[in-house]
């Protein structure tokens, strides 16, 4: 048995030296520290053995498996530092090496405007509302008092998804959906896309921004809705900015009206800016049809209101001298890096 035991002892010795590689250590462990190990057989085997022996084998077996273990954790050391080694030479870093640019990007004109009137209105008590893009025709049209042969319900100035749904072609429907849901005192605006059956040129595209405004409550009139609209854009365009009133016509609104600004470049003297007429069309107002409020089971006779509309687009050509749309939408980045 112990010459047993020191042939095992030797062939193990010569093995672990002879090891070169990590996994092959793994199965020289296996082979002779393992469950079915050959020195795990020896102990097993020693039943075989008168009492006298048995000591002496089994501090034997256990003096080379000591061995053995110690020399088989030196080689795995060894192996881990020869792959660190390996390691550093292979992937090492040129810390002098220049670092790859971090490219930030702006915030989108489109985007500038809209926090921009965003954070005016909420200065003034409004909040904020948000409705689909892909909306039933009844908001769209229907409940703004918009009838069956209007010409905007035409196929050929409206997506329609089908005879019911369309893609919105206004923010307007939102004023529709605030009002069922929530009773007066009403002051919200609602920037989003809408959609159009135009091909694109340098003021068209089929996809364009509004924000739309409204307020509903006891008393509100048509002074309220010009001071309103003044306000805002002399925050926006400048102090010195005037606003002016055109008749209109909306079917939502009534009276209607167009509001201009006075060219917030030129100052109203005439430019290239307001095309020599001092004046820059800004958006559509009113107050709000009987119609409308009825529709959306507000009592007109109780509740007033008003609203407005206008196009992101315009605003942001006029004001960062952008003039032509396409550029908007194209998103080359040494375009909008500009702004
Ligand atoms: N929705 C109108 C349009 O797209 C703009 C508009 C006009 C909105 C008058 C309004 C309004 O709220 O009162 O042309």
């Amino acid at each position: 048995m112990k010459e047993e035991i020191e042939r095992i002892k030797q062939n193990s010795l010569e093995e672990i030296a002879k090891c070169k590689e990590e996994k092959n250590l793994n199965e020289i462990k296996v082979k002779y520290l393992g469950k079915k190990g050959e020195l795990t057989a020896v102990l097993r085997g020693m039943g075989k053995l008168s009492p006298e022996e048995r000591p002496v084998v089994g501090s034997l077996v256990n003096q080379v498996r000591d061995e053995l273990e110690i020399l088989i954790e030196k080689k795995e050391k060894e192996f881990k530092k020869q792959q660190i080694e390996k390691k550093l030479e292979t992937e090492n870093i040129d810390v002098t090496e220049p670092s790859k640019r971090v490219r930030l990007g702006s915030i989108h004109p489109i985007t500038q405007i809209i926090q921009e009137v965003e954070e005016i209105f909420l200065g003034m008590g409004y909040e904020i509302a948000d409705g689909p893009e892909v909306e039933k025709a009844i908001y769209n049209f229907d409940k703004l008092n918009t009838p069956p042969d209007h010409p905007a319900r035409d196929l050929q100035d409206t997506f329609y998804i089908t005879e019911d749904i369309v893609l919105r072609s206004q923010t307007s429907p939102v004023q529709a959906r605030v009002m069922e849901k929530q009773k007066p005192p009403i002051k919200i605006i609602c920037p989003g896309a809408v959609y159009r059956s135009d091909s694109v040129d340098a003021t068209h595209s089929p996809v364009f921004h509004q924000i739309e405004g409204l307020v509903v409550d006891k008393n509100i009139a048509m002074t309220d809705l010009k001071g309103t609209l003044e306000m805002f854009a002399k925050k926006c365009l400048g102090e010195n900015t005037k606003i002016r009133f055109r008749p209109h016509h909306f079917p939502f609104t009534e009276p209607s009206a167009e509001a201009d600004v006075s060219c917030f470049v030129c100052g109203g003297k005439g430019c290239r800016v307001c095309k020599g007429e001092g004046w820059i069309e800004l958006l559509g107002c009113g107050m709000v049809h009987p119609n409308v409020l009825e529709n959306c089971g507000i009592d007109p006779e109780e509740y007033s209101g008003f609203a407005f509309g206008f196009g992101v687009e315009r605003i942001a050509m006029a004001k960062f001298g952008i003039e032509d749309m396409r550029l908007l939408f194209e998103n080359d980045v040494r375009f909008l890096k500009q702004f």
